[in-house]
């Protein structure tokens, strides 16, 4: 019997795709270069199935023109990245990797905040250009991490896992925005208050935004946002671009409107907005929340697992569109 024909379009452990060599005919990215549309298309000719990234973006014009298209499981918890109604509509079924990188990624939102309001890249620096010759009273000073107020902005499993973190571990009071409220048993679990947004805002000393990307979410953090924040309080963005006006944002930090921001995600990255390369006070990582090497591999494997489980079981572990199985697909 023949395998079916899949594109993973961006490179991946060897041992995942040795995994997936056992069930499909594959097409591999051994460069592990980001394609442009007409390129990801061209590679998606004949394939029943992807295994993506969160660069490849899969709308209605790729879903269109690729009529062989069964599935594509998306290695990223985040899917803004699918047009997920074109894939719907057309029956292709769409997965992503929910809670394998949880707890890693609320590590590194939590790691963000400590560097962001302790100034720990900012100091290394001063410290790597050989300017310090003295200890100093006010040397490098900022905000408090333990007993500040921790702000969260999208209260999903990451927004909790980080609650946990500040409330648990160090004694923060938590409050939280999120379209729908917790249940009381959640927020118990990560003593949290709900708030309306502009609360969370004016009272946060430590906003970390860890809502998912939208049309709606587009921009939810620009200049009036920023202008309720206290001049003292840091921002984190462990979520995806675009959630932040860039240039809103660096403008707040120039003007000392806010005390500092740390960001793993950027509009239009892996481009950075010049304006927030010039600043001090943000720490600017490349999109690395998930980056553990245990947690990459889940993900990894877990992408792997819903290609496998869709062709040789008919389902999914995580589906983002399980009607389209309930329809049997394409
Ligand atoms: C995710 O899983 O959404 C992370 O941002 C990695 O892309």
């Amino acid at each position: 019997m023949t395998k079916p024909a899949i594109l993973v379009a961006r490179a991946i452990f060897p041992e995942t795709l040795a995994r997936l060599a056992v069930h499909f005919e594959l097409t591999t990215n051994d460069a592990d270069q980001v394609w442009s549309k007409p390129e990801l298309v061209e590679r998606l000719r004949g394939k029943a199935g992807a295994l993506t990234t969160g660069s490849e973006r899969i709308d209605a014009e790729v879903v269109a023109a690729s009529p062989g298209l069964r599935v594509v499981a998306n290695m990223a918890v985040g899917y803004n990245n699918f047009d997920v109604d074109a894939l719907t509509r057309a029956g292709v079924l769409a997965t992503n990797t929910p809670d394998v990188l949880t707890e890693t990624t609320a590590d590194f939102g939590f790691a963000l905040l400590m560097a962001t309001a302790r100034r720990i890249t900012e100091s290394e620096r001063y410290l790597r250009r050989g300017e310090w010759n003295k200890w100093r009273y006010d040397m490098f000073t900022g905000p408090d991490v333990n007993g500040a107020t921790l702000g969260i902005l999208g209260m999903g499993r990451i927004g909790q896992a980080i609650a946990r973190r500040g409330a648990h571990g160090f004694g923060m009071p938590v409050i939280y925005h999120n379209r729908s409220r917790l249940d009381a048993a959640s927020e118990a679990a990560c003593k949290a208050r709900y708030v309306d947004k502009d609360t969370l805002f004016r009272e946060a000393d430590h906003v970390v935004l860890v809502l998912p990307y939208s049309a709606s979410s587009h921009h939810a953090v620009g200049a009036a946002e920023l202008a309720l924040m206290k001049p003292t309080a840091t921002l984190v963005n462990v979520a995806r671009g675009g959630i932040v006006d860039d240039a809103a944002l660096a403008q707040a930090l120039r003007e000392g409107r806010i005390a500092a921001a740390g960001l793993d995600v950027f509009e239009g990255e892996p481009q950075v907005h010049p304006d927030l390369l010039a600043l001090k006070n943000v720490v600017l990582t490349p999109h690395i929340a998930s980056a553990s090497t245990p947690t990459r591999r889940a993900m990894a494997e877990l992408a792997a697992d819903n290609l496998i489980d869709f062709f040789t079981l008919g389902r999914a572990r995580t589906p983002l569109n399980p009607q389209v199985l309930d329809r049997g697909g394409r």
